[in-house]
This record gives C-alpha cells, sequence and structure tokens, in this order.
C-alpha cells in the first residue's frame, strides 16, 4: 500500500491510507472492536470487554511513512497493537483497549512531525491546518479531501483519564543487535530540533564569472555541512544532519544563487542540543558573512527530550524479565509518537531489535523470534496492568 509502485512511500492523508485503513478495520470489527476514523485521520479500533469500566489503555503507533521506507518503522506497532488485544481477549481481561493507527508521524508531507497524535493528545493547533505542502495543498484541504471535517479536531484528543499509551517500535538503531537483545523499555525520547536554513548569493555563468567575484550559495552550504558533520562527530551523543537542500537554479552551467538546506539534531540533554544548534547557526551566518551571502534560519520544530513514565517503564522491564529475557532500558535516538503522547498520559515504550540497525531503508527488517519476544513482554505487562484494573 504506497504512492510510489516498487517503494513504500506512504505520506498523510494518501490514498493508500485508505487501503491500509480498509485492511485495519476489517481486521479490528473480525475481532470485536469497534472502528472510527478521527478528524485527523488517525484510525481507532476499541476493544471494550461486556463488564468493564471506561478507562482504557491506548497503544499504537504510525502507519504514514518516509519516502522508499522500510516495512515495519510505525506499522509494526500498529499489528502488534492488535496482537496485544488478542492477548488481552485470551487472558479475559476486563481492561478496554483502544488502538490507534496515527495518521502523520514523520512530518514529510507538511515539514512538521505528529500531526495524527498532536491531535489526539489535545495538542493540535489550529493554526497547523494553514500549513502547505509542496504542491500548496493545505492541511484543511487533504483533510476535507480526504473525506474528513477539520472543525472536529478537538474530539480527536484522549479521555485524560485514560490509564496510559503504550508504543511499540523497531529501535531503529544498532544497539539491541550488538548486545544480542531481543526487546528493550525506552526510557526517554531525545530532543529534536529541526531547521531549515537558506543561502542566498547571486546566480551567475558559470564560464564567465571569476571564481573570486562569485556568490556561489551551493559552496557556502557545502562549507556549512562539513561542520554539521564535525559538530555531531566531536559532540558525545549527539546527532546533526543534513537530509535535504534544494537549489536555485540547479542547473550545470549557472553559479547556485541559492541553497536551501535542512538541519536536523538531535541530544538526551536539551542544554547540549540547544548549544550545537547555536554553533551550527553561527558557523552558518559566519560562512555566510565571508562570501557575501545572506541567511535565513527557519524553525520548523524545538522538541524537548521527554522522560517516559517511570512507572510504566518499570513494569515493561519487569514484564521483560518474567518473560524470561534480560532486561535493557535505553533511550530513542529516533521520535515517536510516544513523545506527543506523554504530555497527556503515562507512556511507554518497547523496542525489538532492527537487525542491522537500518531504518528508513528498504532493508529495514525484524526476526519473527523477537516479534514473539515482544508478544512475551505484552502477555506479561498486561498481566501487570490488568490486576490493576481488577
Ligand atoms: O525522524 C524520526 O525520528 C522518526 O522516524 N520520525
Ligand atoms: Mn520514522
Ligand atoms: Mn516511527
Amino acid at each position: 500500500m504506497t504512492e510510489e509502485p516498487g517503494r513504500i512511500t506512504r505520506q498523510f492523508l494518501t490514498a493508500p491510507m485508505h487501503e491500509v485503513h480498509a485492511r485495519l478495520r476489517s481486521r479490528m470489527e473480525a475481532m470485536g472492536m469497534v472502528v472510527s476514523l478521527d478528524a485527523a485521520g488517525n484510525l481507532r479500533g476499541l476493544w471494550r470487554p461486556e463488564d468493564a469500566g471506561s478507562t482504557r489503555m491506548l497503544i499504537g503507533s504510525h502507519i504514514d511513512t518516509v519516502p522508499d521506507a522500510g516495512a515495519f518503522d510505525g506499522v509494526l506497532g500498529v499489528t502488534l497493537a492488535l496482537e496485544w488485544v488478542g492477548i488481552a481477549q485470551e487472558l479475559g481481561l476486563r481492561l478496554p483497549i483502544e488502538v490507534i493507527a496515527f495518521s502523520e508521524e514523520e512530518g514529510v508531507r507538511y515539514g512538521l512531525p505528529y500531526l495524527g497524535s498532536r491531535a489526539v493528545a489535545g495538542s493540535f493547533d489550529a493554526s497547523l491546518l494553514a500549513l502547505t505542502d509542496a504542491g500548496g495543498v493545505t492541511v484543511d484541504t487533504a483533510l476535507r479531501e480526504f473525506g474528513l471535517d477539520p472543525e472536529r479536531i478537538g474530539e480527536a484528543a484522549a479521555d485524560e483519564d485514560a490509564l496510559c499509551f503504550i508504543e511499540v517500535h523497531i529501535e531503529q538503531g544498532p544497539l539491541l543487535e550488538a548486545e544480542d537483545l531481543s526487546v528493550a523499555a525506552v526510557t526517554a525520547i531525545v530532543g529534536q530540533t529541526r531547521l531549515t536554513l537558506t543561502f542566498t548569493g547571486h546566480a551567475n555563468h558559470a564560464g564567465t564569472a571569476p571564481m573570486h567575484l562569485r556568490r556561489d550559495a551551493l559552496a557556502a552550504a557545502a562549507e556549512w555541512i562539513t561542520a554539521v558533520e564535525t559538530e555531531g562527530r566531536s559532540t558525545q551523543g549527539l546527532a546533526a544532519t543534513v537530509g535535504r537542500i534544494s537549489i536555485e537554479p540547479n542547473v550545470g552551467n549557472v553559479v547556485p544563487g541559492l541553497a536551501r538546506v535542512s538541519l536536523d539534531v538531535r541530544h538526551a540533554r536539551d542544554a547540549v542540543r540547544i548549544e550545537a544548534v547555536q554553533h551550527l547557526i553561527d558557523a552558518a551566518r559566519a560562512i555566510a558573512a565571508a562570501r557575501g551571502l545572506e541567511l535565513a534560519v527557519a524553525g520548523q520544530l524545538d522538541q524537548p527530550a521527554v522522560p517516559m513514565d517511570e512507572r510504566l517503564t518499570a513494569m515493561m522491564s519487569a514484564a521483560i524479565e518474567t518473560a524470561g529475557y534480560p532486561v535493557k532500558t535505553m533511550p530513542s535516538g529516533a521520535g515517536h509518537d510516544a513523545i506527543v503522547m506523554a504530555a497527556r498520559l503515562a507512556t511507554a515504550m518497547l523496542f525489538v531489535r532492527s537487525p542491522g540497525g537500518v531504518s528508513h531503508h528498504p532493508a529495514e527488517d525484524v526476526r519473527e523470534e523477537d516479534v514473539e519476544a515482544s508478544l512475551h513482554v505484552a502477555r506479561a505487562f498486561l498481566v501487570q496492568l490488568g490486576g490493576e484494573v481488577g
């Protein structure tokens, strides 16, 4: 289910999302769940046992992807959430469970992540409806074209008395494989800054413009991109990435007059991330000044690091132990919907090993025995949580 035959690309509210919803809806309804699509495009399936109370556990992940994605980032957490419901049904738990397939986590289409989970967390600001994609389509229009009513986004917010939010996700890094572990409990999600820097110089003829008189925006960006890598390599625990660049006029015989560059900086400690971002902005300003260029800096995201709920994470570690696996806890270098949900509900995450440590790539994979391990942990966790609700 993809926008692009031959590779997996599934952006917010695109056509393949209807197929994913139809596939999940039929599985959820076959399990006796009541299914709804909220105004932000999140598909939600509620399992409520006969004699259960109203407070529910929420569990889920995202079904949108980056371009040319792997098959597991996000969607594994949704399919495993259905297995959690199946286990709760087998155990006869009086625990309502709501499974959520979030509509947008990656931030690919609109440059801003977590549009789906912001609505469920009650933090979707109406100004986001005016964001436009590369084709000039606003979020508001995209929602209406998908058959949704943006005016009702407020109704998507989860009850604040919900028990918790749980997200199961591939690690997307090499640590579990390096330690030969199947699963880990996540302690925190690192903070993340996303910026766009625009170097503006002067386009000119590639043959006649003397080298010492040029105001080459791409050469300036290239000098700065190596500074980004140097900052990342020289700061313990820092991830600093330039993942996207666009230049104008982008033809071989014209000196580039404009370079628009992305910046993604992450660290477990906000002070370190903020200082690194400032260093890199200062470096960009110095490079632009030395070359007679203009520099503009636009912010897309300034997401503080978020700790997971201690009590739930201890329960997740206990469940790992009960299930017979070595207990491992670790921070997440990747962002997740859990970072947004944690502002509204007690939140915990369970990681599953990423073979090769690869993600955001078609080679992304999981091992069946690790998925099975995660379900043994699920059972042990649900027994603990089910015991709390009686
Ligand atoms: O970029 C991330 O950290 C996540 O995959 N959205
Ligand atoms: Mn991702
Ligand atoms: Mn993800």
